[in-house]
């Protein structure tokens, strides 16, 4: 149990020996004009570059979004899609939705057999897993608004990074033996040199991907409606795939109304439908603010994680009930952000013990009935980084191919990976996904809809702080499908009520409760002993990794900034878990 922030300095270190990477310090990255982080040092440089040539924060993530494309092709992509939050310097938010869509061939029962059951993994690797992707559509968007430097500019890097190759570290080339991978002869070729794999120090070149990325920085719609297109539709319409040349032409990326609350008197702007995360997030944390947290113990403490687990529980029965895509139906958001409804749900918490879900029931008289019957339209893996400039300038972004390298198809002469998007949709009612979340109509396979999404890109600005009103403060998010609300949450939690800094919240030990199935999930490094009084509480406690040699037993990949009340220095705090990524200032 951590108690204080100095102990969690020292301690985290030793509980959270993290299983790829040397133990670095607890202390974040400082800074003076502009900070990035991001999974991939290459690509962390990338976004650096460009602040030094006077880019915006904007520049910066575009970059850091093109060059992991190149360089952490497990999650970086032009084939996904993801969210992008910014905040200007005058303090006006834009949320650019770029999630990737069904195809109009799409049909709610389309993973099914005849006899209805789910067939295994097709909704995951293969033709048919993917939506229509969105990433070029909303990193060009966010270029082309709210960016200074073009195109050409912030892509050079990873065309370089693609042309003339970047050095493969020993954790990058064990992830590239995906054995999913090796049955998809295009990936096989490229990412697995065909059989003969890629070995930690040899330079890895990308030749069709560094010749796709230079066509898109000449003309970015050639991916939605010229040649490019119709290459991809080619592609999938020779391999059984389902996107068409229409269904490309169809895609838009949408600057949405982001989420905004507040918590302990800090001002939380986050992800809208359709992500699930901000307003999970928020639900979770207006039922926390009625708690002094540390009155309960320290940071990880058994009385926390109880309070913590049980708020998550509540926040994620609903989001299973009634989140879906917002341009196929309205969400009684402002119900779910409602802090009457949050109190109500504190009285069914009994501090010290569980409340098992089954039999769990929502406080009436604050939510209307759930969808019974999926909308009609009226008319694990995925990656996060954050950049901040000297305006004040703000990006959090999380985009993804879903798991880990997608759908595992690479799209014959473009070099691109394909996601597997559609598994975030509930291939069947009542049945689990591939992160084992049970959802409801709302979330129904449709054609032209967007999937359920659990990413949470964040920005926390102040109020009436004596260091100022309406500045940015953190800049954080994570990849990790559902447990990536806990674990945005979690920093959340360490950094307000327990005072911990981005670089010990970052490192700080998981833990993760999504109502179900009803077991409180903790990653391999998670105190023993606090393990064991939640489980004398009625926790089922599922420890990542146990009796599993290959899973490392983490989760998540947080990367947050923040900023100095003091200094006015930027802080850059790069998860440990990895050890290829880099928190880059100057
Ligand atoms: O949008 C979502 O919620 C998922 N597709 C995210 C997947 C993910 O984070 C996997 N990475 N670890």
């Amino acid at each position: 149990m951590i108690r204080r922030p100095l102990a969690a300095a020292v301690s985290l270190f030793s509980l959270v020996a993290p299983f790829e990477s040397v133990a670095q310090s607890p202390e974040p990255v400082r800074a003076k004009h502009g900070m990035v982080v991001s999974i991939h040092h290459d690509a962390s440089d990338a976004g650096l570059e460009m602040l030094k040539q006077g880019g915006n924060a904007v520049d910066a993530a575009v970059a850091v979004g093109f060059a992991l494309a190149v360089v952490y092709p497990q999650a970086g992509n032009i084939g996904g899609g993801g969210f992008m939050l910014i905040r200007d310097k005058h303090g006006k938010t834009h949320f650019i939705d770029y999630r990737e869509k069904a195809p109009a061939a799409a049909s709610a029962n389309m993973y099914l057999d005849e006899k209805g059951n789910i067939i295994p993994r097709m909704s995951m690797t293969g033709m048919k897993a993917s939506g229509v992707p969105g990433t070029v559509a909303g990193l060009a968007y966010a270029e082309q608004h709210f960016g200074k430097l073009g195109l050409a500019k912030v892509m050079a890097p990873a065309i370089r990074f693609a042309e003339e190759g970047y050095t493969l570290s020993a954790g990058e080339v064990g992830s590239l033996h995906s054995a999913n991978m090796a049955k998809f002869p295009e990936s096989h070729r490229i990412f697995q040199r065909n059989g003969d794999y890629y070995k930690a120090g040899e330079v890895f070149k990308q030749p069709e991907l560094a010749a796709t990325l230079k066509r898109i920085a000449a003309d970015p719609t050639e991916f939605y409606k010229g040649k490019m297109a119709q290459q991809i539709a080619d592609f999938e319409a020779k391999n059984g795939g389902n996107i068409t040349a229409a269904d490309l032409a169809a895609y838009e990326a949408k600057d949405r109304k982001p989420i905004e609350g507040d918590y302990h008197g800090y001002h939380i702007i986050t992800a809208p439908p359709p992500s699930s995360g901000g307003i999970v997030l928020m639900e979770s944390l207006n039922i926390l603010s009625g708690y002094d947290l540390t009155k309960f113990g320290g940071d990880r403490s058994p009385g926390q994680v109880n309070l913590i687990t049980e708020a998550y529980r509540r926040a994620f029965m609903d989001r299973g009930d009634y989140l879906g895509d917002p341009d196929f139906m309205k969400m009684p958001l402002k119900e779910m952000a409602n802090p009457k409804y949050a109190a109500a749900w504190r009285k069914t918490i009994t501090p010290g013990k569980a409340t098992p879900s089954a039999g769990l029931e929502r406080p009436a008289g604050f939510m209307p009935p759930p969808p019974q019957v999926p909308p009609v339209k009226d008319h694990m893996e995925t990656t996060h980084f954050s950049t901040m400039d000297s305006d004040g300038m703000a990006v959090s972004n999380t985009y993804t191919l879903n798991f880990l390298f997608g759908s595992s198809v690479t799209v014959e002469g473009l070099g691109f990976l394909l996601n597997d998007e559609m598994d975030d949709f509930a291939s069947k009612m009542g049945v689990p996904n591939g992160f084992g979340l049970i959802q409801g109509p709302a979330n129904a396979i449709a054609p032209g809809k967007r999937p359920l999404s659990a990413m949470t890109p964040t920005i926390v600005t102040t109020k009436n702080h004596w260091y100022g009103k309406g500045k940015v403060r953190f800049v954080l998010g994570s990849p990790g499908g559902p447990t990536i609300i806990s674990t945005v949450a979690n920093d959340l939690i360490s950094i307000f009520d327990n005072g911990l800094n981005v670089q010990q919240a970052a490192d700080a030990p998981r833990f993760h409760h999504q109502y179900l199935p009803d077991e409180l999930s903790v990653e391999k490094k998670f105190p023993q002993d606090v393990a064991e009084q939640l489980k004398a509480m009625g926790y089922k406690i599922k420890r990542s990794g146990e009796f599993d040699e290959k899973n490392p037993g983490v989760w998540g990949d947080s990367e947050l900034i923040a900023v100095d009340p003091k200094t006015g220095e930027l802080l850059g705090g790069h998860d440990n878990r990895k050890d290829f990524g880099k928190a880059a200032g100057y």
